[in-house]
């Protein structure tokens, strides 16, 4: 077939003549809105992306998903229906955490929303109760809307998956979504990350680590603290392979190829931890007993040998030994 007929020239043309002036026109636009068209520009995830839901908030008033919530904003974003029982309240918590850590700037350049997926149950009411329950301070909305819109955004936010969330259970996603409307950048988070690494993520990565402003309340934002060495090599070097706790890396649907490591501290020998870490293949040929059990255990996958010096292997540990404490603390975990 030649495609090069009469025809299909002309039609080229035709094209081509629509998309110029398309562009003139769109030059035109831009030209008149004046500040505005580089940011709108910017992402291709505006108001044409996002749905202007209806939604209702805890208040009562009625607000736009696009125009009032998330339009040139900072936002974290979550679903949640206050019958829950394990998981929700487990994030609400979580946020809870991140909203203090960010103190008054929640309100002011970034905004938590808490969008409900049983609106028949949860209506502004019983958001209200709920969130005087967890004493979530101002700058955090619970929301409610019809169930049909509300499944449409989660759609819309990546936070809706087939099979898992459309079963009859209310077993849902439990990731949540940050993201800044402006610059386009949205990103999934574990609300079982490390509230200081949310908090981070909110206050400086979304803003574009814009400086802090003379105006007040810059002022007073709260010194966001960076991870621990231990925490970062661990984030690193080694979350690929180990998950930290039952929870850890659900969002996204992550297998662990080693043993999760929450409680590691608790069970083996501080030494052999710090020397495991730093060589785990001369321990396996010197046929250290555990080494040689857990290998085959583990299908016979080795642990590498990560270069790791004493120092380092150290803050790990220390790191694992924290998360241990905070996710079972000592009383829970006796009394199991
Ligand atoms: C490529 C995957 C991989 C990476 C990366 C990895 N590990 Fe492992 N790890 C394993 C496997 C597999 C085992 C089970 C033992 C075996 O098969 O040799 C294991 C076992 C362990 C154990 C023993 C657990 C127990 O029950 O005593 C600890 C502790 C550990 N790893 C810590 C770490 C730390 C800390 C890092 C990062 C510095 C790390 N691992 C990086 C795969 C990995």
């Amino acid at each position: 077939m030649n495609v090069h007929t009469p025809r299909s020239r002309a039609l080229g043309m035709h094209l081509i003549l629509v998309l110029v002036v398309c562009l003139l026109a769109s030059q035109v636009l831009l030209a008149h809105e004046g500040v505005l068209a580089p940011t709108e520009s910017a992402t291709p995830w505006g108001g044409d992306y996002f749905p202007n839901t209806l939604l209702t908030d805890q208040d009562g008033q009625q607000v736009h998903f696009f125009d009032d919530l998330i339009k040139n904003k900072v936002v974290v974003i979550n679903f949640i229906f206050t019958s829950c029982s394990d998981s929700c309240p487990l994030e609400t918590a979580r946020l809870r955490q991140v909203q203090k850590l960010l103190g008054d700037r929640v309100g002011q350049d970034i905004f938590f929303y808490s969008i409900s997926i049983d609106p028949l149950s949860d209506t502004p009411e019983v958001l209200k109760a709920y969130a005087q329950r967890f004493k979530v301070g101002p700058g955090w909305k619970f929301l409610t809307g019809e169930f049909a819109d509300v499944t449409d955004l989660r759609k819309k936010l990546g936070l809706f998956i087939e099979g898992v969330d459309n079963g009859r259970s209310k077993d849902h996603n439990l990731s949540l979504i940050v993201g800044n409307q402006s610059t386009g950048r949205w990103m999934k988070a574990s609300p079982f990350e490390n509230p200081w690494i949310l908090a981070d993520q909110l206050a400086n990565t979304l803003q574009n680590w814009k400086k802090a402003s003379a105006e007040e309340s810059y002022a007073n934002a709260p010194e966001i603290r960076p991870p621990s060495n231990g925490e970062e090599l661990f984030r690193t070097r080694c979350a690929s392979c180990h998950s930290l706790g039952p929870m850890d890396g659900q969002g996204i649907g992550m297998r662990s190829i080693g043993p999760d490591l929450i409680g590691v501290t608790r069970q083996r020998d501080p030494a052999w931890l710090n020397r495991w870490i730093r060589e785990p293949d001369s321990m396996l040929k010197e046929k250290d007993p555990i080494a040689v059990e857990l290998f085959e255990r583990f299908d016979k996958i080795p642990m590498p040998n990560l270069r790791l010096d004493e120092k380092s292997a150290q803050s790990i540990v220390d790191f694992l030994q924290e998360e241990t404490e905070r996710q079972q603390p000592l009383q829970a975990a006796q009394a199991q």
